[in-house]
């Protein structure tokens, strides 16, 4: 028998099953294969979030299990992708998105390339009430759950001053989620 770097095949259906218990908060996420080409993740939930992936590749993302979306951003408007469970989706390269996952017990399949040397991933916070730019961080990606944490403590961690929009004067909440959507559902691009 050849020896695979990757192994043989496995079975997906018992693969989630087995790790089940990361695909639940606060991890939510699961690699298949770590030191590939491909970085292949399954992503449960439910999450909460506001931040937006500005990502250099192209993203896959297969939803498995129950519904989600995904809220774009681009040129200051807000728009929204729905994943129904069954559906795949193709996310163009530096398309900012935010995956939005409340539904419990919902799965996702989601394939992102290794970053070709040099370009960088970018996370960013914008305004609800007017889409401006609030505050946006760029970072040489190497390993997800690694690099992204520190990025996020160092938005929550900003003054009140800082998250202020300098076009509408609206206050970014921070990691005060239902009050961010709340703004975007109200703003100007509600998605
Ligand atoms: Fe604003």
């Amino acid at each position: 028998m050849f020896d695979l770097a990757n192994g043989r095949p496995l079975n997906f259906k018992k693969w989630i099953e087995e790790n089940s218990h990361k695909l639940v908060p606060p991890v939510n996420n699961a690699q298949v294969w770590t030191d590939s080409d491909f970085m292949i993740t399954v992503v449960g939930s439910p999450n909460e979030r506001n931040d937006f992936h500005d990502n250099p590749t192209e993203e896959f993302f297969y939803q498995l299990k129950g519904n989600a979306s995904a809220i774009l951003w681009k040129d200051g408007k807000f728009d929204r992708v729905v994943f129904e469970e069954g559906d795949i989706f193709l996310m163009p390269p530096h398309q900012q998105h935010s995956p939005q996952r409340p539904e419990e017990g919902s799965l996702c399949l989601v394939i992102e390339r290794k970053r070709p040397v040099g370009e960088l991933d970018a996370v960013s916070w914008f305004c609800g009430a007017c889409g401006n730019l609030i505050k946006r961080y760029e970072m040489d990606l190497d390993d997800i759950t690694k690099d992204l944490p520190p990025v996020y403590e160092a938005f929550y961690e900003t003054s009140q001053a800082e998250r202020t929009c300098s076009k509408c004067g609206e206050i970014h909440p921070g990691r005060d989620y239902p009050a961010w959507h709340k703004q975007l559902a109200n703003g100007k691009s509600p998605a």
